[in-house]
């Protein structure tokens, strides 16, 4: 059940999450990566083609309010089907999940409304994950965005979405609670970063000062990420808060240099319009 804090939407009665101003930074470069990689999606659209899907594996309702304020937002879900659909290369599949069934029916309602091809899960991330790599069309290009609360993302997830061949995957990464945390998990016998990064105890070196530990945590995680055949660079953004402080950063994990390249031109291209 969706906690207290959500509101309705005034447009449409269904719930809405609360979210940070920064979640916006979030939308507006996952809405610039769906656009700027449209010439790529074509290819695999059309008859006979074996399609191109969006999965949003932590989707909330698809809609949220900024935190103290009667603003009301589009969520991941909804950004990345209407912007995909707006550039005229729309997802052939929108694939959804939240372990919140309530959130999990309010996005398929509103995405059914919005004429998406949606197909709904609901679950754990991990075990969609697992089901979505034996079920997928594997000659078709995928892209899936990972959006969890803090570090709560088992390795497990990437480990699943990476059997397909096509796929490239933008990830939340929790720069907020890797910084404020870190010294209390490394105590823990099993804590989130367990989850994050398996065996990450082994590769870092705990005796050195946290400001370089985390780093290593952090390259350690990359080095995972190559094992499993994302070739491209691992490209990561910072996403700061109203007084620069870092929140989380938003990665870009990819199989081919060509998503990397896209989601650099994302990054530039929103910092530019940040800026005027
Ligand atoms: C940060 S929110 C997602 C926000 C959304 N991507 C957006 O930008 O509009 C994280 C979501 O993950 C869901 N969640 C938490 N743990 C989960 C799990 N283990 N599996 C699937 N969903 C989970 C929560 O219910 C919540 O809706």
């Amino acid at each position: 059940m969706a906690d207290s804090e959500a509101r309705p939407d005034p447009t449409d009665g269904l719930p809405a999450m609360p979210v940070g101003e920064w979640a916006r930074d979030k939308h507006a470069l996952l809405k610039l990566y769906i656009e700027i990689s449209r010439g790529v999606r074509k290819k695999f659209i059309g008859a006979g083609k074996a399609g191109a899907t969006f999965i949003d594996l932590y989707c909330a309702s698809g809609r949220a309010y900024i935190r103290g304020t009667d603003t009301f937002i589009d969520g991941s879900p909804l950004v990345g089907w209407t912007a995909s659909r707006d550039c005229k290369v729309p997802f052939t599949q929108v694939h959804i999940n939240d372990s919140d069934r309530e959130l999990l029916d309010a996005a398929g309602t509103r995405l059914t409304r919005l004429g998406a091809p949606v197909v709904k899960h609901g679950g754990e991330a991990l075990a969609v994950a697992e089901t979505l790599s034996k079920e997928l069309n594997p000659y078709a290009l995928h892209f899936a965005l990972i959006d969890p609360f803090n570090l709560m993302l088992p390795f497990g997830v990437i480990r699943h979405l990476a059997s397909l061949k096509r796929i490239d995957l933008l990830v939340h990464v929790s720069a907020m609670d890797l910084q404020r945390n870190w010294a209390r998990y490394t105590q823990q016998t099993r804590s989130p970063l367990d989850e994050f990064a398996p065996s990450w105890r082994n590769a870092v070196d705990l005796a050195q000062p946290e400001d370089s530990a985390r780093p290593h945590f952090v390259q350690y995680w990359i080095g995972l990420l190559k094992s499993l055949g994302f070739g491209g660079e691992v490209r990561f953004e910072l996403i700061t808060g109203s007084k620069n402080q870092p929140l989380y950063w938003l990665v870009l994990v990819a199989k081919h240099e060509i998503a990397t390249k896209f989601w650099k031109t994302a990054t530039q291209y929103g910092k530019t319009q940040q800026m005027f």
